[in-house]
């Protein structure tokens, strides 16, 4: 499956600047755990970790085979055993805050897109959630 139309809004979205700010600022919003879980966070470390790791997982769903042992590493991260649990329950608001902040970013945003991009991130969440 191709999501080039994916990575072309994230693309835009991150040349609109503001991308990662926003989604955090949404996300942290969204969830008092979420908030929890970034207490002591290194803030320009995490967002250059979320920008790359959002390409990364967008690829993961197009079977580019290069970028599984990467996946495989950011779920391990977030397993229960994992230096940063993540309770499976949060994977949907994770995701709605990417695709709301999707839409209020990307220039050339068309409606159809939120799908697309669910179905671009979706199988990065079922690998997180299953190594859980
Ligand atoms: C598929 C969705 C997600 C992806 C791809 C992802 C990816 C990442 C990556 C790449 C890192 C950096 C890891 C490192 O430093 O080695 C990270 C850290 C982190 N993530 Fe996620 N994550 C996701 C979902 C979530 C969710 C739902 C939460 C909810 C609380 C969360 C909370 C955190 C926290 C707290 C950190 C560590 C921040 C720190 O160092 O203080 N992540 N994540």
């Amino acid at each position: 499956m191709s999501y080039s139309d994916v990575h072309q809004s994230y693309g835009r979205c991150r040349r609109a600047g503001n991308f990662v700010d926003r989604f955090y600022e949404r996300f942290l919003a969204a969830d008092d755990r979420v908030a929890a879980a970034f207490q002591t966070t290194n803030w320009s470390q995490q967002k250059r970790a979320l920008g790359q790791a959002v390409s990364t997982a967008i690829s993961y769903a197009e079977g580019e085979s290069f970028v599984a042992p990467t996946m495989e590493k950011m779920a391990e991260v977030h397993s229960r055993h994992g230096r940063v649990p993540v309770e499976p329950e949060l994977y949907g608001v994770w995701l709605e805050c990417m695709v709301e902040t999707a839409r209020e970013v990307d220039p050339r945003w068309e409606e159809p897109l939120a799908q697309r991009w669910r179905g671009a991130l979706s199988p990065a969440i079922d690998l997180f959630i299953e190594r859980y």
